[in-house]
């Protein structure tokens, strides 16, 4: 079954074409982040009309990529929730109407199933069940993953996302916007021992996050600090440390809870190479096993979303002929 998957939930058209057979047979991403920047954040109804813009060329140009027709699509999946609601209902509208004109089933994805389930996109795929971990600008949370469709959530962030924490503390050290990439990069010069922040409910018997307090103690020590290259670096490097550490306790209390071995991690924050080296030294420790999305597909991306969207498909999953997009949708 090939599958067309489009994501549109918040700044970046996603577009691929999966096959349950031979796996991503092509797609593409067009991200809005230099239009948001300007702003300081994501402007939703700029966010709408570019996906508006940009979403039919970039259908085209994934069919082009793989060689293939419309003729040669048995389904299409589409970000339904959670999300902006304007950009979600571009996604939803466009993906409805041509599975209409093209006379085949679509079904509408959780956004954060697409991350959960974006390490199968790699070569080296975890078995379920495993323990997920989201961190994304807008979730993070810790599931119990037993089976498609089978997840139980185990904790999650009281306030602030890992990610938005991370875009937040980058923002106030004119680090610009979304800025948690840089802040990692920034890190890397940063001295141990500098500062030290707190870890935030680290020593809480459950899963839950908090990581809004971390970001006011970066704000105190810039407001103290002489604003320059090294104190920025500094700054980036604590921060950091108490989020992958903070991140990394709360990933093994989950483990030892459900008696899993296997960590998936997912979501844009999965890309942070601290975090990566410090889950897999603590799986290695517990021989268990950290499986990570490839990194293109970490932060938002259309590959998820036809991954994800396909095996509901292939079960007999699909939706009637309204279009329905979920600003909130808990999963
Ligand atoms: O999953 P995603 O693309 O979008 C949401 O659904 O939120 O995640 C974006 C988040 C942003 O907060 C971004 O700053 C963060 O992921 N991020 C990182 C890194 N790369 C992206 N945070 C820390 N280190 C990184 N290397
Ligand atoms: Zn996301």
């Amino acid at each position: 079954m090939r599958v067309l998957g489009i994501e549109t939930s918040c700044d970046e058209t996603g577009v691929a074409l999966y096959d349950s057979e031979r796996g991503l047979l092509a797609d593409a991403l067009y991200s809005q982040v230099a239009m948001h920047a300007e702003y300081g954040g994501v402007v939703p109804e700029l966010a709408s009309r570019d996906h508006v813009r940009k979403l039919v060329p970039l259908i085209r140009e994934v069919l082009a990529k793989a060689n293939l027709t419309s003729k040669d699509v048995d389904g299409i999946a589409y970000t339904e929730g959670p999300g902006l609601i304007g950009a979600l209902l571009v996604g939803a509208s466009v993906a409805r109407s041509l599975a209409f004109a093209w006379n085949v089933p679509a079904v509408g994805v959780h956004h954060m199933e697409g991350h959960l389930l974006a390490p199968m996109l790699a070569d080296d795929k975890p078995d379920y069940p495993y323990v997920a971990l989201l961190v994304s600008g807008g979730h993070t949370q810790l599931f119990d993953v037993q089976g498609l469709g089978q997840y139980q959530l185990l904790g999650e962030s009281l306030d602030d996302a890992a990610g938005e924490a991370f875009d937040k503390t980058a923002k106030l050290m004119g680090l610009g916007y979304p800025g948690g990439a840089v802040l990692a990069k920034k890190a890397e010069a940063g001295r141990a021992g500098v500062y030290t922040f707190p870890r935030p409910m680290i020593d809480r018997p459950n899963c839950d996050f908090s990581f809004s307090g971390l970001k006011t103690a970066a704000l105190l020590a810039w407001q103290d600090s002489d604003r320059s290259e090294q104190a920025i670096a500094d700054i980036a490097h604590a921060f950091q440390l108490a989020v992958v550490e903070t991140l990394v306790k709360k990933c093994q209390r989950a483990l030892k809870q459900t008696g899993r071995k296997r960590l998936v991690i997912a979501g844009g924050v999965s890309a942070n190479l601290e975090l990566r080296t410090q889950l897999d030294i603590m799986l290695k420790k517990r021989s268990g096993k950290a499986y990570f999305p490839p990194l293109k597909y970490c932060t938002d991306n259309g590959a998820m979303i036809a991954y994800a969207g396909c095996q509901r498909l292939l079960r007999g999953e699909q939706m009637d002929l309204g279009i329905s997009a979920r600003a909130r949708w808990p999963m």
